[in-house]
């Protein structure tokens, strides 16, 4: 059985056309979708995101605003930024990169951004409001994996799937999602005492650890559809969590890069321009 390559570029290219005809629309409506970013410190993978970002909104249609602050920001100067980008009525969405400089708390700078204007869904109530099934913004990464499931037709009711790594970003609302679409969720992580057990189970694999080659092809059922989220540099090339040899066994796999990456950025674009429809 051939593997099927899980194009996210192809993807995200589709449905980034399909975001510029809605800002066209919302434009003819005098409302121009506004995102917001905030890059604390010189992180160079932060900085690279981060350029990508603004790239793919202006190429939209849509406003991009990226805000830079020195290493040093206090919280308060943190804060303060977020406040005025809340209060300012051309922003749709405001997006604080993380990690963040160590000395900054990362959660009180989240719960600071206003709820409707919160893209990456990472607000403690857009959170809760995951959790408890309501509709909300959903964080962008595990958006973009369902996304690509569902582009390839991958069966997701009454399946068995592993998300390896429990983050706030990708892991934990990884999991709910996957849930909701009748899935059995396992999750793994550091603590895991035999990971490859419980990955050999799943019919459905997503890998966001940051640990390149962590998933093995021998760990897999073949098969199974596998979502490779880790985005790793070794020797200045980049590579995922799943090693190569996994396409001679999955069902269905994403691309490092080429596959997550970009439908990340797309649902980013989606979730500003949701929020600018819902302002319109
Ligand atoms: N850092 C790594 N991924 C993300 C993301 O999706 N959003 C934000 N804000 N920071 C990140």
């Amino acid at each position: 059985m051939a593997c099927v390559k899980l194009d996210g570029k192809a993807l995200a290219m589709e449905i980034r056309e399909g975001l510029a005809r809605r800002v066209a629309t919302l434009k003819e409506r005098g409302v121009t979708p506004g995102l917001a970013v905030i890059l604390v410190g010189n992180d160079p993978a932060s900085e690279i995101y981060v350029r990508n970002k603004g790239i793919a909104c202006e190429k939209a249609g849509m406003r991009s605003e990226t805000i830079r602050m020195p290493e040093e920001t206090t919280q308060e100067a943190l804060e303060e930024q977020i406040r005025a980008l809340n209060a300012d009525p051309g922003i749709d969405g405001i997006l604080v990169q993380l990690p963040l400089p160590k000395h900054l708390d990362e959660r009180r700078a989240l719960n600071a951004i206003l709820p409707e204007k919160d893209a990456d869904g990472f607000h403690p109530m857009n959170a809760g409001k995951l959790l408890a099934g309501e509709e909300t913004v959903i964080p962008c990464t595990p958006k973009g994996c369902m996304r690509l499931l569902a582009s390839a037709d991958v069966p997701l009711s009454g399946k068995e799937a592993v998300v390896v790594g429990r983050s706030n970003i990708v892991g934990k609302p990884m999991a709910l999602l996957l849930m909701q679409a009748g899935c059995t969720v396992t999750v793994c992580h550091s603590k895991t005492r035999d990971l490859a057990a419980h990955v050999r189970r799943a019919d459905v694999v997503v890998a966001a650890v940051g640990k390149p080659g962590i998933i093995t092809a021998d760990m897999l059922k073949p098969g199974a559809a596998v979502i490779d989220v880790g985005i790793n540099r070794v020797d200045g090339k980049v590579t995922g969590d799943v090693a190569t040899e996994a396409a001679e066994v999955a069902g269905w796999l994403t691309p490092v890069p080429g596959g997550v990456g970009p439908m990340t950025i797309a649902m980013l674009l989606e979730n500003t321009v949701e929020a600018a429809e819902r302002r319109a």
